[in-house]
C-alpha cells in the first residue's frame, strides 16, 4: 500500500510517499526559516508559510517518488496534536486531494508518527521491524511522553512532563545562552567542546515515578547564567554541556528503569530531541545494548513518519483518531 502523507503540525512542512508503512519512496521537508528572527514560532506565521509552500512541496514529493496522485492508495495528514491553524492547513489540503482523486483520507496522531518513524527505512533491503512490546520515549518541542507500547497502536502511558517539554527546555536554555533557534541542535554542538561536569545542575525528582519536570532545571540554568554574567564572560560551551548532561541523564534514567520494570527488550525513541546523540548514548549505556533509533532527520518532524503511522492506523485498531483537527490530542 502506497501512502502520500502530509505533516504541518508545527514549523516543518513535510510531504512523503511511503510504501507499506516502512519504505520511504520520497520525503521532502522544508523547515520554515521565518521563525529564526523571532527566536520562536509565531503560530499565524507558521500557518501562512505552510499554506504558501504545501502545494509545491507535495508536487516535489510526488515527482521525486515518480508517481502521480492517482498512483497512491491513500492520502494521510496529521490531525493533532499541534498548532491548530497549521493542522488545519495540512489536513484540509490532504482531504481535498483525497476527495479530488477518489482516495481514502487517513488522519494521523503526530505522536504516533514519531513512534512509527522507528519502522521506516530508505534502502532496498528492509531491516527487521522493532519487536513489541517496547518502551517508547517521545521527546519533542511540545511533548515528553514515556509509554509502554504493548502492541501496534496500543500505548499505555507511564509518565509525561508536568511542565516544560524536553525540547522546550533545550530551546529556552539555547535562548538564554544566545545560541539561536531551534535550540536543541545548537546546544548539542556547543556541548561537544564543553565540560559536562563544569557546573552541577539539579535533576528533578517528581513524586510520580515516571513523570518529568524540566522547569526547575531551566530556572537553575537561568540563575547560573546571570551569576556568571555578573562575574564576566559566560563559558557557553560548559553551560550547554552541563545542561545537556542533566537533562539526558534524567530522561535516560527513567527510560531504562521503565524497560527493566516491564522486562521489555525493545526501547524506541522518537521526536526531535531523540536526534541528540548524547541522549542516545546515555540510554544505550543504561540499558546495556545498542539502541535502534531513527536517523536524526527522521526524529524531527517529517512526512514519512506520518505515512508510516497512517499504514498502521489502517491495519490495527487502537486509540480512535478524530475526524477533525485537535490541537491537544494525546498519545494514550
Ligand atoms: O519533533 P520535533 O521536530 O517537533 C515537535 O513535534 O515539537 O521537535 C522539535 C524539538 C525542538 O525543541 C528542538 O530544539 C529539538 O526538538 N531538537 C533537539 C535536537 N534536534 C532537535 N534537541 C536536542 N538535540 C538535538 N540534536
Ligand atoms: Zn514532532
Amino acid at each position: 500500500m502506497r501512502i502520500l502523507a502530509i505533516e504541518t503540525s508545527c514549523d516543518e512542512t513535510g510531504v512523503a510517499v511511503v510504501d507499506d508503512g516502512r519504505h520511504i519512496i520520497s520525503n521532502v521537508v522544508a523547515s520554515q526559516l521565518a521563525h529564526q528572527d523571532t527566536g520562536g514560532i509565531v503560530p499565524e506565521v507558521a500557518a501562512r508559510e505552510h499554506l504558501r509552500s504545501l502545494d509545491a512541496i507535495t508536487q516535489t514529493a510526488l515527482r521525486e517518488a515518480g508517481v502521480e496522485l492517482r498512483g497512491v492508495d491513500a492520502v494521510a495528514a496529521t490531525v493533532g496534536p499541534g498548532l491548530i491553524g497549521c493542522l488545519l492547513v495540512g489536513a484540509n489540503y490532504a482531504r481535498g486531494l483525497a476527495l479530488s482523486a477518489g482516495l481514502p483520507f487517513v488522519g494521523v496522531n503526530h505522536l504516533e508518527g514519531h513512534v512509527y518513524a522507528n519502522w521506516l527505512y530508505e534502502g532496498v533491503v528492509a531491516p527487521r521491524e522493532p519487536e513489541l512490546p517496547a518502551i517508547v520515549l517521545v521527546v519533542s518541542g511540545a511533548h515528553s511522553d514515556l509509554v509502554l507500547m504493548e502492541a501496534h497502536r496500543r500505548f499505555r502511558p507511564l509518565g509525561r512532563t508536568i511542565d516544560d517539554a524536553a525540547g522546550e527546555a533545550f530551546d529556552k536554555v539555547a535562548r538564554l545562552l544566545g545560541l539561536g533557534f531551534p535550540g536543541g541542535p545548537l546546544i548539542e554542538k556547543a556541548a561537544k567542546s564543553g565540560d559536562p561536569n563544569a557546573f552541577p545542575l539539579p535533576r528533578a525528582t517528581v513524586s510520580d515515578r515516571y513523570d518529568f519536570s524540566f522547569s526547575g532545571l531551566k530556572t537553575a540554568v537561568q540563575r547560573l547564567v546571570r551569576s556568571l554574567e555578573a562575574k564576566g564572560e559566560v563559558p557557553v560551551n560548559d553551560v550547554a554541556a552541563s545542561f545537556q548532561k542533566a537533562i539526558t541523564e534524567t530522561l535516560a534514567e527513567k527510560t531504562a528503569r521503565a524497560a527493566a520494570e516491564h522486562a521489555v527488550d525493545t526501547v524506541l525513541l522518537g521526536g526531535g530531541v531523540a536526534a541528540n546523540l548524547a541522549l542516545r548514548e546515555e540510554i544505550a549505556k543504561r540499558i546495556g545494548r545498542p539502541l535502534v533509533v531513527p536517523p536524526p532527520r527522521l526524529c524531527t518532524d517529517n512526512g514519512a513518519m506520518i505515512g508510516a503511522a497512517a499504514f498502521f492506523v489502517l491495519r490495527h485498531r487502537g486509540t480512535e483518531i478524530p475526524t477533525t483537527v485537535r490541537s491537544d490530542l494525546k498519545l494514550a
